[in-house]
């Protein structure tokens, strides 16, 4: 099934990743104005909607008719609550470009029938017309989006339980560990896969040992971003520590 083998892209620090991964952000909205986007959470892509933000502020960058699909969402999170996926990406970018909010998605954590929210959201990508770039991150256990160790490649959007490495790393957002929602929703590893193209951020030497098993390692359900080696267009950028355990 592997076609083309992932794009490497070492970046010397974080704030080039940020301007590296918005580069080809904006590149493809200016020759798509619109296309459709998949988007992620998470403190790896925080720099690079602020320099999208900045393009859409000084450069004129064009958002107006971009569609966007968020990856996932905590179950049980109202859309205001400050840790919900959805306030996240009001607050840190869909309030400051000129995107449409009735043309951006992020599954709701509130949905009274998860299980109808997974559908309704998949057959939204679908009528959109498809995803044609998605940004990952990449958890430390290899995990992307909320698809943790164990996820089928088959997988499509669902509800799942977290790991408790997940809601370990993720509690330094919320006040108490106990706050930490232990599911969530989150589009499945074939969903993933079929956008057009897909770029995975990581930064900081935390997630290099998942960078050197997703890129080098076998195939497996064990590191979920290991079957992002079946996409034929997929660029890791990463920062010098993500890229630490490249070496030898
Ligand atoms: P992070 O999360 O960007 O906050 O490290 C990435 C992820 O878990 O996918």
């Amino acid at each position: 099934m592997k076609n083309i083998p992932i794009k490497l892209i070492i970046c010397k620090d974080k704030s080039e990743v940020a301007k590296k991964s918005a580069d080809i952000f904006a590149d493809e909205i200016r020759n798509n104005p619109s296309m459709v986007l998949g988007l992620a959470t998470g403190s790896t892509p925080i720099d690079m909607y602020k320099e999208l933000i900045r393009l859409h502020k000084k450069e004129g960058l064009d958002f107006s008719k971009v569609v966007s699909f968020n990856l996932d969402e905590y179950l049980g999170l109202a859309p205001d609550h400050n840790q919900s996926y959805r306030y996240f990406m009001d607050n840190t970018f869909f309030n400051h470009i000129n995107i449409k909010k009735s043309n951006t998605y992020v599954l709701n954590g509130l949905s009274k029938n998860p299980e109808e929210e997974c559908k309704k959201f998949e057959n939204a990508i679908k009528k959109s017309g498809g995803i044609d770039l998605q940004l990952l991150g990449i958890g430390a256990n290899g995990h992307i989006a909320f698809n943790e160790p164990g996820s089928s490649l088959n997988s499509r959007t669902r509800i799942v339980d977290l790991t408790q490495k997940t809601i370990n790393d993720n509690s330094r957002f919320f006040e108490k560990k106990s706050d930490v929602p232990c599911q969530a929703l989150t589009m499945g590893i074939a969903s993933i896969l079929e956008s057009k193209k897909i770029v995975l951020l990581a930064t900081g030497e935390g997630k290099s040992t998942a960078v050197k098993k997703a890129l080098n390692g076998p195939v497996t359900s064990k590191v979920p971003a290991s079957y992002l080696q079946n996409h034929i267009d997929c660029t890791f950028i990463i920062d010098k520590a993500a890229a630490l355990k490249l070496k030898g």
